[in-house]
């Protein structure tokens, strides 16, 4: 079973998420980071950055591998997860370009992008991963349902997911990519260290079902079986435990 922290707020959140981060980034000579989109883990990134700004906390060493990527949508969208990773994170630290990783989302055999991508994460092992969460359970986009046996592979987007995203989308559905090529639940398991951040009462229900009964219609649930993982929620997103 992961441990479940629950935080006063999203400060404390952040800053107890960085400094797991921080003691990977300088424990080890070649640290693997694990990294997550969406809006959960921002506040653990501006940490990062201001770290790296006024203490050199270098991630020179580092290597990468992000969780997911929309299909269909162009590397320079403002929301490709390319993109978002650059502006909320690369771009103001000192991780060499050719050390990031994010699976290709516009590639022309998808299939082989997604062996591709599994084919590099196995190359290493994930020091930290970092997760948020979706409110329907899903873990980087493994949808309900998929196999926790699932290794990087294409996945459609479910209307709640979509319906969820498109607030980065001016809160139009139909401008949501309908696919993802993301990394199966067994490729997150194989890191060393998981930290899932979830905060808001719309986040409650996922946390609630993510610590009852593994099950692959909660994908989170699943964490449930790995060494070491915690969860990191503010009070609102862990208002359903215990209920
Ligand atoms: C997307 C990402 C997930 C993320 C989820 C939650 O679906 N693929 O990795 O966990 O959004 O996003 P947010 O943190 O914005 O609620």
């Amino acid at each position: 079973m992961f441990n479940i922290v629950v935080c006063k707020d999203h400060e404390e959140l952040n800053e107890k998420a960085f400094q797991i981060m921080k003691e990977v980034v300088t424990a080890n000579t070649q640290p693997v980071l694990g990294l997550a989109t969406g809006s959960s883990p921002v506040g653990l990134y501006k940490k990062m950055i201001e770290d790296h700004q006024k203490n050199g906390t270098s991630y020179k060493n580092c290597i990468t591998f992000n969780l997911d990527e929309y299909v269909g949508l162009p590397k320079s969208h403002e929301q490709s997860y390319y993109t978002f990773m650059h502006t909320n994170l690369f771009d103001h630290i000192d991780v060499p370009e050719e050390n990031i990783h994010i699976p290709d989302g516009n590639a022309a055999d998808e299939e082989q992008a997604c062996r591709d991508y599994e084919d590099a994460l196995k190359k290493h092992t994930v020091d930290i991963q970092v997760l948020g969460i979706g409110s329907d359970g899903h873990i980087a986009f493994n949808e309900p349902g998929t196999p926790f046996t699932s290794e990087t592979h294409l996945m459609a987007l479910t209307e709640q997911t979509r319906q969820d995203n498109a607030r980065f989308f001016d809160g139009d559905i139909n401008q949501v990519p309908t696919g993802s090529i993301t990394q199966g639940l067994a490729s997150i398991m194989r890191a060393k260290k998981i930290i899932l951040i979830a905060t808001g009462a719309n986040k409650a229900k996922s946390i609630q079902l993510t610590a009852s009964k593994i099950d692959p219609s909660c994908p989170a649930s699943l964490l449930q079986r790995h060494k070491n993982s915690t969860i990191y929620v503010d009070t609102a997103a862990a208002s359903l435990l215990g209920k």
